[in-house]
């Protein structure tokens, strides 16, 4: 079996792995292989994967097991899958904002794993930013600041305006802003614009302050990439160092596929 080839996209940023049919069982060495190229590039990226529900499963948990959202419903058969799909009478797309997904969770997800099988004619891109870059860019007195802080990560707002309401709240945490990787040891921003209601312990006008500061960091060019999907393209990221945001440009036309999200631990 031939060893994969990573191929590096930005300076911070981003990979496509190449060399690898995720349709076979993968080796030992491949799934260690991919595992490293994540810990190093952060996102990763796959071309020509037509991926059955099982298979995608399969390679989401070579990271972890996989967890069940709690807002969107999983597919028929697959509670652990969840639709990505947008098209002419959609209202709204899922992550078009920055963020990480569930953040909202005591032990938010450490990946997620995106297949996407339709896609529009052009649009539909999604960028990815490196909270590592961000964190490495502030001053060492913004880093000295930060490091002694934590926010409120909040679902209430966005899932009660999308989902259906099951009668229950949606998850609320608390998590340090400056989160150490717990396999790379770097430190990065956790904190995003989807999920992020305030920073504990200060005035709501330093909180707002800040938080709008750090919103736009993943804004910044330089810590990104941006993915241009084609049929069966896959994306699996590392939720604990990166956000992403979804672009819905390309209404009314359709872009589908399917996501697993693999369970994290809790940010220290
Ligand atoms: C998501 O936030 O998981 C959706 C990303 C995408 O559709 O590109």
């Amino acid at each position: 079996m031939s060893k994969i080839t990573v191929i590096p996209m930005t300076k911070n940023i981003g990979a496509t792995i190449d060399n690898v049919d995720l349709t076979c069982t993968l080796t030992d060495t491949q799934c260690a292989d991919i595992q490293q190229a994540l810990m190093d590039y952060q996102v990763i990226f796959f071309r020509n994967q037509a991926i059955t529900h099982e298979q995608h499963k399969a390679i989401g948990r070579i990271f972890g097991d996989l967890i069940i959202h709690p807002g969107a419903p999983g597919i028929e058969g697959h509670p652990d899958i969840v639709a990505i799909h947008a098209d002419k009478s959609s209202k709204y797309v899922a992550g078009d904002n920055w963020h990480s997904d569930l953040s909202c969770n005591a032990e938010p997800p450490m990946g997620s794993m995106l297949y996407l099988h339709t896609l529009p004619d052009i649009g539909g891109d999604t960028l990815f930013s490196s909270m590592y870059a961000a964190y490495d860019a502030l001053s060492p007195a913004m880093q000295t600041y930060l490091s002694g802080l934590e926010a409120e990560h909040d679902a209430n707002p966005v899932y009660h305006s999308i989902y259906k309401d099951y009668g229950t709240a949606y998850p609320c945490s608390t998590h340090p802003i400056v989160r150490t990787h717990p396999v790379t040891g770097r430190k990065g921003i956790f904190v995003n614009a989807s999920y992020t209601t305030r920073i504990v312990g200060v005035s709501k006008t330093e909180s707002d302050g800040i938080l709008n500061m750090l919103f736009n960091l993943a804004k910044d060019p330089n810590f990104q990439v941006r993915f241009v999907w084609q049929p069966h393209s896959i994306a699996i990221w590392d939720n604990r160092c990166t956000q992403h945001f979804a672009v819905w440009d390309y209404f009314p036309q359709t872009r589908s596929g399917y996501r697993v999200t693999i369970g994290g631990d809790k940010p220290f």
